[in-house]
């Protein structure tokens, strides 16, 4: 049985995307890639189809992630189903998955994971210059390294 495990922020182009591929590469360097299944998605639809945003792209690429798979989509009904854990880059994108009503327990904040949490939400970069997507980057390579370890202890 795989983890399933699904990032969401509100467009799917900058945040969750970066959140998908540092954990994707996170569990492929400790050799656990075949226990997990690992996705993300917005509460939006607004980007749907498209690529993460260029500048998500850009400092994947700088850390050395590949990130030219991702195309944008929204959150499904079905993934509540299907994941095991579902976890929103901030406070509103929590709020707005909490209105499915579906399988709330499931729903965790990514800050909260955040061993030097300034703030409950990982910010919204999609207006920033390049370092608030790095900013981005440092906020969720910390907080997926401890959510890794209590993954492990679930
Ligand atoms: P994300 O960033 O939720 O991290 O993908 C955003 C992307 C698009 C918009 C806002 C935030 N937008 O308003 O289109």
């Amino acid at each position: 049985m795989k983890t399933n495990v699904l990032f969401v922020c509100l467009g799917n182009i900058c945040r969750s995307p970066l959140a998908e591929i540092i954990f994707t590469d996170y569990v492929k360097s400790k050799g656990r890639e075949d226990e997990f299944y690992i996705d993300s998605a917005g509460t939006a639809d607004y980007h749907t189809g498209e690529k993460a945003h260029h500048l998500s792209l850009k400092i994947a690429r700088v850390h050395g992630h590949d990130l030219n798979f991702h195309r944008a989509r929204q959150v499904e009904h079905h993934d509540f189903e299907l994941f095991d854990w579902i976890v929103a880059m901030d406070s509103t994108n929590m709020s707005d998955l909490k209105h499915y009503k579906k399988h709330t327990h499931k729903i965790l904040l990514m800050r909260d994971f955040d061993p030097a949490p300034d703030s409950l939400n990982v910010p919204d970069p999609y207006m920033m210059p390049e370092n608030g997507f790095e900013n981005v980057y440092q906020i969720l390579l910390r907080s997926i390294d401890r959510f890794y370890n209590e993954l492990l202890k679930k």
